[in-house]
This record gives C-alpha cells, sequence and structure tokens, in this order.
C-alpha cells in the first residue's frame, strides 16, 4: 500500500516509525514531515491547508490510506475532501471533529446524553459570563469555545482571575476562539488521557497515558502542549477503563451517530477521575501529542489494519495487542517555550541516545542542515525509554537526554513523578 502521513510533529514521527513497520507499507509519504519522519518514508512539500493539492498529490501516486495526525487539517474537514474525491482517509469528519473544534459542542453533547462532565455555562457576553462566575463563586474554570493552540482554558482561583480571564477572551485576546466562552466547575482528581479507536459505530480501547502540561518541574508555569508523558496510567485499572468504555466513549458514538455525524477516528478523551468516577474534562480528535510517542512504541499489533478497519466500520471484529511494558516520553524544548522560542541553535548527540537500547528518540521541530541539526520549533524532541516499570522507562528516557548536547534547550525532570512516588510506594 501507499501511505500518506500529513502532519510534522512528535506525534506524526511516532506514527510513521509505527506505520513504515507494516509488512502492509511499501511507500509512505509524510506531508510536511520533519528530520525524524525523513528516516521512516518520504518527506513531501505539501500545503496541507490545501486540499485540492492534497488530492492532486494522492492521483499522482496512487495514494490507498491518508492518515491524519493534528486537529487543525481534521477540523477542516481535509477528509471529507479526500474521501469525495475517491480516497480513504482514517480520521474524522469535519462535523464530527467539532468534538475538539468546539467545546460548547461536546457539552451539549454530554448533557443531552448524559455523559457525566463538568457543570458548566456558555456565555456570548461578558455580562451575562460574569453574573454566572459570581453567582458560582470560585475556583472556576474559564475557556475560550474554539480552538486556541492549549491556551484557551484559565484557572481560576479568584473571582477576579476569572472576571480578567472573562475580559481578556471577549476583548479579542484568543481572536475568534474566544467570541464564545464555557465556564465549568472546577473537578478535583487525578487526570488521565484515555484513546479508543472508533468506526462511527463501534471503539476499540487504546490504552491510556498521562501527560505533563505545565512547562516546570512540580507542574508550575504556564500550559504547554504536554512536556512529557507515560503509558499506561496507573489510575486506569481495568475496572477504570470498563467504566469509560460505557460511560463515556460509548454513549458519545452512539450520540454521534444518532444525530447523523458518525466519529471515525481516535478519539482522544482528556479525563478527571474523581471521587465519583470518571468524567470527561474534554474531547481531542486525534492522537495526543506528546502521548502518541508512548503509546506506538507499546503496540505489538500491526496498526495499518486497525486503521483500515476504522475506515471501513469493521472494528467489532478487530483486536490489538499491547505490550506490558511502560513507556514514557521527555519532551526536549527550545528556551522561551510556550512563549516564543529560540530557533536555530545547534543539536548534538542525538544519535547517541537513539544507540541506547530501550530508548527511542522522536522528533518534533527539529531541522536537518548539511551537516548540523538544528532547533525548529517549540517542542523540538521527544526522547522515549521503555522499561518494567515507569520508573525504569523514567529513568532511560533521562539516559538517553543526558546524552544529547544541547545547552539551548531544556526539559522537566520529573515527568512521570506521580506514577514513581505510586511505584515507591
Ligand atoms: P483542556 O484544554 O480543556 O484539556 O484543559 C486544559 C487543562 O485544564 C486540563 O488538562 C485540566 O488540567 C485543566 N482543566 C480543564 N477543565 C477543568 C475542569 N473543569 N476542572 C479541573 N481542571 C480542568
Ligand atoms: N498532549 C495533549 C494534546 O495532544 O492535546
Amino acid at each position: 500500500m501507499k501511505i500518506l502521513l500529513i502532519g510534522s510533529g512528535g506525534r506524526e514521527h511516532a506514527l510513521a516509525w509505527a506505520i513504515s513497520g507494516s509488512p502492509l507499507c511499501d511507500q509512505l509519504f509524510i506531508a510536511p514531515g520533519n528530520p525524524g519522519t525523513a528516516q521512516c518514508g518520504e518527506n513531501v512539500v505539501l500545503d496541507i491547508a490545501d486540499h485540492a493539492a492534497v488530492i492532486a498529490f494522492c492521483k499522482l501516486h496512487g495514494i490507498d490510506l491518508v492518515v491524519v495526525g493534528p486537529e487543525g487539517p481534521l477540523v477542516a474537514g481535509i477528509t471529507d475532501d479526500v474521501i469525495a474525491a475517491g480516497f480513504k482517509a482514517f480520521g474524522p469528519s469535519k462535523a464530527a471533529a467539532q468534538l475538539e473544534g468546539s467545546k460548547a459542542f461536546t457539552k451539549e453533547l454530554c448533557a443531552e446524553f448524559d455523559i457525566p462532565t463538568a457543570g458548566f455555562g456558555r456565555f456570548d457576553n461578558a455580562e451575562a459570563a460574569k453574573a454566572y462566575v459570581a453567582s458560582q463563586g470560585a475556583p472556576i474554570v474559564i475557556k475560550a469555545d474554539g480552538l486556541a493552540a492549549g491556551k484557551g482554558v484559565v484557572m481560576a482561583e479568584t473571582l477576579e482571575e476569572a472576571n480578567a480571564a472573562i475580559e481578556m477572551m471577549f476583548s479579542g485576546g484568543l481572536g475568534a476562539a474566544g467570541a464564545e466562552v464555557v465556564i465549568e466547575e472546577w473537578m478535583i482528581g487525578e487526570e488521565a488521557s484515555f484513546f479508543a479507536l472508533c468506526d462511527g459505530r463501534h471503539a476499540l480501547p487504546l490504552a491510556s497515558a498521562q501527560d505533563h502540561k505545565r512547562v516546570g518541574d512540580g507542574d508550575t508555569g504556564p500550559n504547554t502542549g504536554g512536556m512529557g508523558a507515560y503509558s499506561p496510567a496507573p489510575v486506569m485499572t481495568p475496572d477504570m477503563e470498563r467504566r469509560v468504555m460505557t460511560e463515556i466513549v460509548e454513549p458519545t458514538l452512539a450520540g454521534m451517530a444518532k444525530r447523523g455525524t458518525p466519529f471515525k477516528g481516535v478519539l482522544f478523551a482528556g479525563l478527571m477521575i474523581t471521587a465519583q468516577g470518571p468524567k470527561l474534562i474534554e474531547y481531542n480528535v486525534r492522537f495526543g501529542d506528546p502521548e502518541c510517542e508512548v503509546l506506538m512504541p507499546r503496540l505489538k499489533s500491526d496498526i495499518v489494519p486497525a486503521f483500515l478497519a476504522a475506515c471501513d466500520g469493521v472494528l467489532d471484529a478487530f483486536d490489538l495487542r499491547w505490550s506490558d511494558e511502560a513507556a514514557l516520553t521527555v519532551v526536549l524544548a527550545a528556551k522561551g517555550y510556550p512563549g516564543t522560542p529560540e530557533k536555530g541553535s545547534v543539536i548534538r548527540g542525538v544519535d547517541k541516545a537513539e544507540a541506547l537500547e530501550h530508548v527511542l528518540v522522536f522528533h518534533a521541530g527539529t531541522k536537518q542542515g548539511a551537516s548540523e541539526l538544528t532547533a525548529n520549533g517549540g517542542r523540538v524532541l521527544n526522547v522515549v525509554g521503555l522499561g518494567r516499570t515507569v520508573s525504569e522507562a523514567q529513568k532511560r528516557a533521562y539516559q538517553g537526554v543526558d546524552l544529547i548536547d544541547w545547552p539551548e534547550g531544556f526539559c522537566r525532570r520529573d515527568i512521570g513523578w506521580q506514577a514513581v512516588k505510586r511505584e515507591q510506594g
């Protein structure tokens, strides 16, 4: 088969690595890709926002399957257009991608189909939003409705912070994403990410992971796209996984199908495991980044037939095998991230980290020059360690990190702390 993968982050390097290992994959193209994906297939220069150009590429190369990594193209309807042109595409339709594209859409779906989530109100003007906050009290969570690159959530500890966030969003601080605001109850518990593969009617549980959203050690500082992750998440016991499937994922699939917008692709549930049970924080309609970098190394089965089964609606007859090993990834970011990262600094020693046993390196914002690898984004590299326990995986990941010579980069030194604490009893 000829496969086209869309995207250029660490998630896409992990996906390219898994796809290129499939005996079904004869040729893999990645658009636009990164220096890591170039080791798994052929990077192609394609404007992925130009769907006609993507379709023309599929025709020219006889592409059998398009796999879409990031949310941007999904929310823009790339799968609708590619499928309408007669190609197979893995990922949700534009209508189904609203599960990530609009927080208000998801909250209404939860209300309609009894899916446990935080209590909420939605507002299109600051006055009503402030009145609601005043009636609910703090702490409280203020969210921009639309996609805001991970910056659209303000955890307000006081009424003043809540009102300031409302002002910021309605005065255009987050662009169009803040034209509508969702205000939520602040839930208490442990967070986990859970992934399920969906074919419109059936959901196949994948695995769980735990992300580290804050930029600094001890979960301090601003939110980022994710500074590291591990899988599995110990809080997702088999019993909890069953509850998440029956109380959250399956009602969502049934609800989306009932509305005439069936969900196909990867459903990524951001969960809060509260004293009352699992509650949905939010949905994403794709693999997480960096979560994908710890899921793919644990997957023992071929991912390509799983993508095809999801496209074809036959996941009920499907099964995937997972390694019992833990995987942990540490993100190396350029200084300045999540603000404005410095670009162009030279990175050395990636080959030394890659040479370690039980260690993998996935590229994100890197650039390959004639002889040097340089930083070209905020999150730049992922160093993944594998081990029998999270503690062992963590030790190996940091051994890899310490072989990389990049003074202009930084990472958190405590990725996996919750699981390690648990393991140490
Ligand atoms: P989101 O972009 O919706 O995933 O929110 C980003 C982060 O904010 C989540 O990973 C949680 O840590 C936190 N968060 C969002 N909504 C809530 C909520 N209602 N209660 C507690 N924490 C929340
Ligand atoms: N790591 C969180 C995300 O991919 O949205």
